[in-house]
């Protein structure tokens, strides 16, 4: 089976008060998105690279090099729907144990080095897997009554992208979902299926930039070695 990319950058970036989609902001001298398709690029782990854009997206066909990429042009309302999208339109191309690693766009900071450790770490697991980051801080939780109250720290984890699945498994938790809204990673669906995907150390670099200092901290990590 092979290893593939799956992309969603059909978002609109509303949190990041720019001008376009965050995707396209640049960091470091390059377009968001291009960072984020060349970590796919840089690791011989993986096979091919797909990235999902909205219909009437004008700046993809600047942004992604020719080689290795194919940009899908069906995103939708959300990022659960642009992934669903993506992997229909892929049915007759990849195989139902083919492993895909759905990235978000908006995480430029990946490297090979964290790919490849995400796919070492994962094996043969049919339940697949996704990097995430242990949960270092207190964790509060205020309740609807304006209780609060301490959640033990012990096991939580942060999840980030890639998040790593069998095709079939991925395509059938995603449009099975009952509770779309629900659905803030691809992980989530899987669990609702009862599988426990496995969690493998991610790193800080790996960053989702959501608001405008984060381009900055993405900067930082995008000038120092891989880990
Ligand atoms: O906005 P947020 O950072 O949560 O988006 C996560 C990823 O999902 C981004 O790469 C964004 O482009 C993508 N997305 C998408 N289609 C949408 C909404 C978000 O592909 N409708």
């Amino acid at each position: 089976p092979r290893y593939v990319a799956l992309i969603p950058a059909a978002g609109v970036g509303a949190r990041m008060r720019a001008d376009g989609p965050k995707q396209y902001l640049p960091i470091a001298g390059k377009p968001m998105l291009r960072h984020t398709v060349e970590a796919f690029l840089s690791s011989d782990r993986i096979a091919h690279t797909y990235v999902v854009v909205s219909a009437d997206d004008p700046l993809i066909d600047s942004v992604v090099p020719s080689g290795g990429v194919t940009v899908l042009r069906c995103g939708g309302a959300t990022r659960m729907e642009s992934i669903l999208n993506g992997l229909q339109a892929l049915r007759d191309t990849l195989r139902d144990d083919d492993h895909v690693l759905v990235h978000d766009a908006a995480r430029p900071g990946l490297t090979a080095g964290l790919i490849e450790r995400l796919i070492d770490a994962v094996g043969d697991d049919p339940a697949g897997g996704l990097l995430a980051l242990k949960v270092v801080d207190t964790v509060k939780l205020r309740g609807a009554e304006g209780s609060v109250s301490t959640v033990p720290r012990d096991g939580l984890w942060l999840a980030q992208t890639p998040q790593m699945f069998r095709y079939r498994l991925l395509r059938d938790a995603l449009a099975g979902a009952r509770d779309p809204a629900a659905v803030t990673d691809d992980a989530s669906a899987v669990e609702a299926m009862g599988f426990a995907p496995k969690l493998v150390e991610g790193h800080p670099r790996n960053l989702k930039v959501t608001l405008p200092d984060d381009i900055r901290i993405a900067e930082m990590y995008l000038a120092a070695t891989d880990p």
